[in-house]
């Protein structure tokens, strides 16, 4: 595409394919009215959700990466042989190790790409997004398949109401590469984290700190544990100033954005973040109603939702900007790429 030598640090890069995919089960918020001290009118008010998909017993993080992968490399029309790169972002891989970039090199047959994971917890994608950006603007790389995916059923304690209610499982997979047209594709991003955040949000067993036993299955240490109103205060607040920041040290304007794509934690977040940037909510896209919060998976499933009902044309102008565990959060702007 490209005569060399190539300055690639100036190249504009994009997403150029799309993929998502659900497991087929889906469980309502009545599930859970039906066992737990909750209501389906509680769970709707509080975070907007109304359902969520849970994968089969039989499926992983990697068999719904494989799934979200396959849809993203037809629409390109590329075969996996043409990847040089795989990158999986995901709090919940099949296993601690091998990676699961690896496991869906295998199911792909992708053998010309390296493979790795990242873990950045629900701003996972768009870390990965940045990092995918840069190895090829560095020259190293040429066409990269990213995932986000989570398995969030796999660490959910179904008797712990303030968590099992908020999470699904799902993938979204995007191809990232080169773009000949400089004025498309990523713009810029701002990511940012601190640790000090940690403690609100985190998976206390199954690591080096506190490796698995009988005694912490017993406490049930192999689920997820949230201080959600921690988390929510700190949310909202910091995912409206980094969005902010980004568009302001690009002299553009939330008026100039075409559709805002947040990470789908609780409509509130979504809602009280829009509010502070003086954001109309029709610009904020959302599929938390029907889909939880898929951790990795939110950001590319909502771009893959988005681009099918015909709100992403070339050239638009979105916002993806996330806040999770970590604390980890951030913001990337883009000028969409596919027709
Ligand atoms: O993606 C990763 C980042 N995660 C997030 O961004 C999540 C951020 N946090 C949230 O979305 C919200 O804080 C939650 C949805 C988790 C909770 O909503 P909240 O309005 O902050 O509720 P709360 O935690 O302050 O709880 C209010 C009450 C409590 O009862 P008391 O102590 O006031 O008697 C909870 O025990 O609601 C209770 N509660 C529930 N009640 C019915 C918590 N979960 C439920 C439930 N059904 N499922």
């Amino acid at each position: 595409m490209f005569n060399n030598p190539v300055d690639f640090s100036k190249v504009a890069v994009g997403i150029t394919a799309v993929g998502s995919y659900f497991p087929t089960e889906v469980v309502a918020n009545d599930y859970f009215s039906g066992y737990l001290d909750t209501s389906e009118a509680w769970i709707l008010e509080r975070t907007g959700i109304r359902e969520r998909r849970r994968a089969s017993p039989e499926q992983a993080s990697s068999d719904l990466a494989f799934e979200a992968a396959r849809g993203a490399l037809a629409m390109r029309g590329i075969v996996p042989a043409e990847l040089d790169c795989i990158i999986v972002a995901t709090v919940t891989p099949d296993m601690l190790f091998p990676a699961t970039a690896c496991l869906l090199q295998k199911r792909l047959e992708a053998f010309g790409a390296f493979c790795f994971d990242l873990n950045a917890a629900c701003s996972g994608f768009l870390y990965a997004l940045h990092v995918a950006v840069s190895l090829i603007r560095s020259g190293a790389q040429h066409r990269i398949l990213l995932v986000g995916v989570d398995t969030m059923s796999s660490i959910l304690d179904y008797q712990d109401r303030s968590t099992c209610v908020l999470f699904g499982d799902g993938a979204g997979a995007v191809v990232v590469e080169a773009l000949e047209n400089p004025e498309l594709g990523v713009l810029d991003t701002l990511l940012r984290s601190d640790g000090r955040g940690g403690e609100y949000l985190f998976l206390p067993a199954g690591g080096s700190r506190k490796p698995a036993s009988p005694e912490t299955v017993q406490e049930g240490e192999h689920y997820i544990r949230q201080f959600g109103k921690q988390v929510f205060r700190h949310a909202y607040p910091e995912m409206a100033k980094v969005s902010l920041e980004v568009l302001e040290r690009n002299g553009l304007t939330v008026a100039e954005l075409d559709l805002f794509v947040p990470h789908q934690a609780n409509l509130r977040i979504i809602e009280a973040c829009a509010r502070e940037m003086g954001l109309p909510l029709t610009k904020a896209f959302v599929n938390i109603d029907r889909y939880g919060n898929t951790t990795n998976a939110t950001i590319p499933s909502c771009l893959h939702e988005a681009y099918r009902e015909g709100r992403l044309h070339r050239g638009s102008l979105v916002q993806l900007t996330t806040f999770g565990a970590g604390f980890a959060w951030g913001s990337t702007l883009l000028r969409w790429a596919i027709e």
